[in-house]
């Protein structure tokens, strides 16, 4: 499987840190990644780089016109290639609706791009279109853990859409939890780790990701973890998460077997979803909407 969602409602946790630093490497190691930036805030789109001229370059592109993939990639300094977000990307729940189209189209759009391509989708932090989108078109995702204050109930809410996503795939979504930002002087980060383990056993990765001040600094100069700081624990740590990734056979780089089940969200996908969603989960969800919208009109207000 090459197709990879870095995907936890709860913010902050390592998303963007953690496509970065893999796209990085893959590009090291000479494959040629394809990382769509999901997250409306756009923060890996600005770490490359990559300045949008206008919403329709980015991938709200796609989701606005039908706009390929092809179209919308951008070359970045690291060496892989980006298909950049923009903050009108916020609109996309409220513009297009969350209909089984709009919630299959990322995932069309991606097999129509050549297939032993390894894709890495960094999304946003709240449930919406983008994020459980980037479910549909993975082949497997990625959980971002980090160790801090309520780390759990982050964890558990993933559970819970991930199964709610599953009544409608009608399979089980591969997935990996990743602990991050670890650090063994806080009791903290062993609690939860012990946690994670006895509850999700053989699908925590069993590297995890060190607090580490390079990882930290190295978006500041618009570079991984790798060309910042190449001898630094976190390059060892995200070294060692690739490794096990492939050896495990979660990130497979020899082309990609067809996946079992749905392939795209069937008509009932809406409704299915909606059932199993809890109603604080919808209110988590339309919540963050609403502050991404006012954002993007306080910035219009400020240019
Ligand atoms: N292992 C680490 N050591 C030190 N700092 C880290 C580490 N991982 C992530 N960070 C820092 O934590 C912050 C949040 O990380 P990141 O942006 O990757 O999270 P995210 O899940 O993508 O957030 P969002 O939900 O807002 O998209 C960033 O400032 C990042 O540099
Ligand atoms: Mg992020």
């Amino acid at each position: 499987m090459a197709r990879i969602a870095m995907f936890n409602q709860k913010g902050g946790v390592g998303k963007t840190t953690t496509t970065l630093n893999l796209a990085g490497l893959l590009a090291r190691r000479g494959v040629d990644p394809l990382v769509v930036d999901l997250d409306p805030q756009a923060h890996l789109t600005s770490v490359c780089g990559v300045v949008v001229p206008r919403a329709e370059a980015s991938i709200y592109g796609l989701y606005a016109h039908g706009t390929p993939l092809a179209s919308l990639t951008c070359s970045t300094r690291n060496g892989w290639k980006l298909v950049p977000s923009h903050i009108e990307l916020s609109k996309v729940d409220s513009q297009f609706g969350k209909g089984p189209a709009v919630l299959g189209r990322l995932a069309a759009a991606l097999d129509r791009e050549p297939a032993e391509r390894p894709v890495l989708m960094d999304a946003c932090p709240m449930l919406g279109v983008l994020s459980l989108g980037s479910v549909f078109a993975a082949d497997g995702v990625i959980i971002p853990i980090s160790t801090d204050y309520l780390a759990m109930k982050g964890a558990v809410q993933m559970e819970r859409t991930l199964k709610a996503l599953e009544q409608v795939l009608k399979r089980r979504v591969p997935r990996r939890y990743l602990i991050t930002r670890y650090d063994p002087r806080r009791r903290m980060s062993a609690d939860i780790e012990r946690q994670l383990r006895a509850r999700y056993g053989d699908e925590v990765c069993a590297t995890r990701i060190a607090e580490n001040v390079s990882i930290a600094e190295s978006p500041a100069s618009s570079q991984d973890v790798f060309e910042h700081a190449p001898a630094s624990r976190g390059a060892r740590d995200y070294t060692e998460l690739l490794d096990e990734l492939m050896a495990t056979g979660f990130i497979r780089l020899a082309g990609r077997e067809a996946k079992p089940g749905v392939r795209t969200p069937p008509p009932e996908a809406r409704t299915a979803l909606n059932a199993a969603l809890t109603t604080k989960q919808k209110m988590t969800a339309q919540r963050g909407v609403a502050t991404s919208l006012k954002l993007v009109q306080t910035r219009r207000a400020g240019t």
